[in-house]
C-alpha cells in the first residue's frame, strides 16, 4: 500500500516524479520522498504529510537529476514521520529504495546487518533493504555488481514488496523488482516510467509491462531487461493500454468522488458491453462455465472485502433465485482462517475493485489448493488477482481513484448480475421469462440512475440538517439491507460519523434501546413484497423520537415520514443499483459540509495490499 513512481530520461525527474506522486496519492499520503541521482551522488529529501508539502519544499530545486524514485507512504512499520518516509538509504549512502509491502523478517535481517555494522534511523521494514544490497555489493567480484546485490538481497527477503532501487555506482539504470505488489513501467522511446499504477503514467506513455512475480527489471533510458528468479533473461512484452489519460483527472468536479458519482450510467454501460445479445444468451465467451460443472456444484461462495464484498451480498438473491445453487458470501480476511468447506465442487468468486487486496488474494490462493474453481472479477487490467484465479471478468468503470468506492461497486454489481443470468442460461433452467425482463431492466438502469442525479436537492438539505450528528443508522430488509451497508460504510469511511446497518425487523431485537429524540435512522424500500413491515419498524423508530429519511420506489404516506427521496422503479433484485446512489451522494455532502477530504479519508488507502 502506498505510490512507488520512478524515471529514467533525459528531462529533469523531480516534476516528472511529483506529478506521478500527486496521481498515486489515494494509495497512501502519510508522507513521501523523492530521491534522484547528480554528480554520481544521491540527493533526496523527504516529508511527513502529503505530496504537495513536498512540492512546496524549497529544497526540491535543489533535485536536478535526470534519473530518480519517489514514494507516498501508508505506514505499516513505524509512525508518519520525515525520518520513517521512503526513500531510505544504506548507511553508506550508495544505494536508495522506496518500498511497497511489508518484510516480514525485517527484525532478524535488521540484527544481522547491525552485527556487520550497518546503522539504522528510522523504525521502517524497508530500510533493511537498501543495508542489505550495500551489504551484498561489497562482496560481489562479477561484472554486474549492482544487479547481483540485488538479486542476492532479494533471496533473503520475505514477505511482499514492489521495489524500487538507485545505486550511485550504477548512475544511469535502475532496478525494480516485485513480488505481491504491483508494478508496472512504461517506455516510450528513450525514456522510461515506472509507477504502481497505471494511471500514473499515462500521460506519457500507452505502452505498458505488467511486471509478474518475481521479475527484475534492469532499466536504463533505452532498454529494459527482464529477468526470472534465477537471474535468467526473459522476454516481455508491453500491453497497448487504451484507457483514457483523461478519465484519471478531475474535471469540471470538486472531487473524484463526485465525478466517479456521476459516472455511473457510463460505467455500467460499460460493464454490460456486448454482453447483453438481442434474442441471444449473454456471451460470455471469456469464461469456460459448462452446463456440466454448474450441474456440479453444491455451492458458490462471493469473497470479498469492504464495498466490494457488500456486492456479493446484493447479488446473492439474484444467483440463488436464477441458478438454484446456494450462495455465501464471506469476508476474505475470515474466509481462510475458518478452514472452509470448500473443494472441487465448490466456485469461488472473488471480487476486487483494485485486484491487489492482500485477505482477498491470500483466499482466492487458499480456495486454489483445495481443488475450487476461481473466478476473479476486477477493475484493473493486469492486477494481481487476475493471475492468480481461473477465470478473469472485467468490469468497466475506469480507473475509480476516490479511496470511497462507489462506481466499481455498482460496476460489480451489474457484471455479477449478468454472470448470473449466464450460469441459468448454461443450466438451462426455465426462466426464461425473468431473464428476460431482468436484462431489460438493467439495459435501463443508466438512464433510472440520471434521474436521481438530477435532482439532488433533498440529498443536500438533509446531508446540511444531519452533518453534526455522531451516531447514524441505516436500516432494510431484504436486499435492502446490502445497500444499507454499503450506505454505512460510506458514511464512516469519508465523514468520520459513526453509523451501524441493521435488517429492519432486527431493531427491535436490541439496536432500537439506541434510539432517542433526534437520532437519524435512514430507511431504504424497494421490495413491495416487505414494505408493511418495513414502515412498521421505521414507525417504531419514530415513536421513539427519531428523525428518519426514507430511500423509496414505493408508495410511501408522506404524512408519516417528512423526508422521503423517491426513486425509479426497478426489478426488485437489481434495486441495489438505483438505490445507493443517493446514499453515496449523502455521504459525500455530509462529508463536504464538515469540509473534509472527501477523496482521501483519515487512516485509510485504494488498495490494501497488506492482510
Ligand atoms: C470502499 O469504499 C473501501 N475503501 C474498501 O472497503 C474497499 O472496497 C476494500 O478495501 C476492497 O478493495 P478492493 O475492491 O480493491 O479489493
Ligand atoms: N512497510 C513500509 C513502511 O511502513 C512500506 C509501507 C508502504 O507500502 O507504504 O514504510
Amino acid at each position: 500500500m502506498c505510490g512507488i513512481v520512478g524515471y529514467i530520461g533525459k528531462s529533469k525527474a523531480s516534476p516528472i516524479l511529483i506529478k506521478g506522486l500527486s496521481k498515486l496519492e489515494y494509495r497512501g499520503y502519510d508522507s513521501a520522498g523523492i530521491a534522484t541521482i547528480e554528480d554520481d551522488k544521491i540527493c533526496h529529501i523527504k516529508n511527513k504529510g502529503r505530496v504537495k508539502e513536498l512540492e512546496n519544499s524549497n529544497k526540491l530545486e535543489n533535485l536536478k537529476g535526470t534519473i530518480g524514485i519517489a514514494h507516498t507512504r501508508w505506514a505499516t512499520h513505524g509512525k508518519p514521520s520525515s525520518i520513517n518516509a521512503h526513500p531510505h538509504l544504506d548507511s553508506h549512502e550508495n544505494f536508495a529504495v522506496v518500498h511497497n509491502g511489508i518484510i516480514e523478517n525485517y527484525r532478524e535481517l535488521r540484527e544481522f546487518l547491525i552485527n556487520a555494522g550497518y546503522t539504522f534511523n528510522s523504525e521502517t521494514d524497508s530500510e533493511i533493504i537498501p543495508n542489505l544490497i550495500d551489504y551484498y555489493y561489497s562482496k560481489e567480484t562479477s561484472n554486474d555488481k549492482f544487479l547481483n546485490a540485488v538479486h542476492n538481497a532479494e533471496k533473503d527477503l520475505k514477505g511482499s514488496y514492489a521495489l524500487a532501487i538507485l545505486s550511485k555506482f550504477d548512475p544511469n539504470k535502475i532496478i525494480v523488482i516485485k513480488k505481491d505488489s504491483p508494478l508496472v513501467i512504461g517506455t516510450k522511446d528513450n525514456e522510461k516510467y515506472i509507477a504502481s499504477d497505471i494511471n500514473a503514467i499515462l500521460e506519457y506513455t500507452n505502452d505498458i509491462f505488467i511486471l509478474k512475480d518475481g521479475d527484475l527489471a534492469y532499466i536504463s533510458e533505452n532498454k529494459i531487461d527482464f529477468y526470472n528468479n534465477n537471474l535468467n533473461l526473459v522476454n516481455r512484452t508491453p500491453e497497448k493500454i487504451t484507457w483514457d489519460a483523461k478519465a484519471s483527472d478531475k474535471g469540471d468536479f470538486e472531487d473524484f468522488m463526485l465525478k466517479e458519482i456521476y459516472e455511473q450510467p457510463v460505467s455500467i454501460r460499460e460493464t454490460i458491453g456486448t454482453r447483453i445479445v438481442p434474442n441471444k444468451p449473454c456471451d460470455f465467451s471469456d469464461i469456460n462455465i459448462t452446463k456440466k460443472y454448474l450441474s456440479d456444484i453444491s455451492r458458490i461462495y462471493i469473497i470479498a472485502c469492504g464495498t466490494a464484498m457488500h456486492a456479493g451480498i446484493s447479488v446473492k438473491p439474484i444467483f440463488e433465485r436464477l441458478t438454484n445453487i446456494p450462495v455465501e458470501v464471506d469476508i476474505a480476511s475470515e474466509f481462510r482462517y475458518r478452514d472452509p468447506l470448500i473443494d472441487e465442487h465448490t466456485l469461488i468468486i472473488c471480487i476486487s475493485q483494485s485486484g491487489e487486496t492482500a485477505d482477498t488474494i491470500a483466499a482466492l490462493k487458499n480456495a486454489k489448493t483445495c481443488g475450487s474453481k476461481t473466478i476473479a472479477i476486477s477493475n484493473v487490467i493486469g492486477s494481481s488477482i487476475t493471475r492468480e484465479a481461473d477465470f478473469t471478468l472485467y468490469t468497466h468503470a475506469g480507473p475509480e481513484i476516490a479511496v470511497a468506492s462507489t462506481k466499481a461497486y455498482t460496476a460489480q454489481i451489474t457484471l455479477l448480475v449478468l454472470l448470473a443470468i449466464h450460469f441459468a442460461e448454461v443450466l438451462e433452467l426455465p426462466k426464461n421469462e425473468i431473464i428476460n425482463n431482468l436484462k431489460e431492466e438493467l439495459l435501463e438502469i443508466p438512464s433510472k440512475i440520471s434521474i436521481i442525479l438530477e435532482n439532488t436537492d433533498i440529498i443536500k438539505k438533509f446531508a446540511k440538517k444531519i452533518h453534526k450528528e455522531t451516531d447514524i443508522f441505516f436500516v432494510g430488509r431484504g436486499i435492502d439491507y446490502a445497500t444499507a451497508m454499503e450506505s454505512s460504510l460510506k458514511l464512516k469511511e469519508i465523514s468520520y460519523i459513526h453509523s451501524d446497518s441493521y435488517q429492519s425487523g432486527e431493531l427491535k431485537h436490541g439496536p432500537i434501546a439506541l434510539i432517542e429524540d433526534d437520532v437519524t435512522v435512514i430507511g431504504i424500500i424497494t421490495d413491495r413484497r416487505l414494505i408493511d413491515k418495513s414502515i412498521s419498524n421505521l414507525q417504531e423508530v419514530i415513536s421513539r423520537g427519531a428523525k428518519t429519511l426514507i430511500v423509496t420506489n414505493q408508495e410511501i404516506d408522506t404524512k408519516l415520514f417528512p423526508n422521503v427521496f423517491s426513486i425509479p422503479k426497478v426489478h426488485p433484485l437489481i434495486s441495489p443499483l438505483v438505490s445507493i446512489v443517493p446514499l453515496q451522494l449523502l455521504s459525500y455532502y455530509v462529508a463536504k459540509e464538515k469540509n473534509l477530504d472527501v477523496d482521501k479519508p483519515r487512516n485509510l488507502a485504494k488498495s490494501v495490499t497488506v492482510e
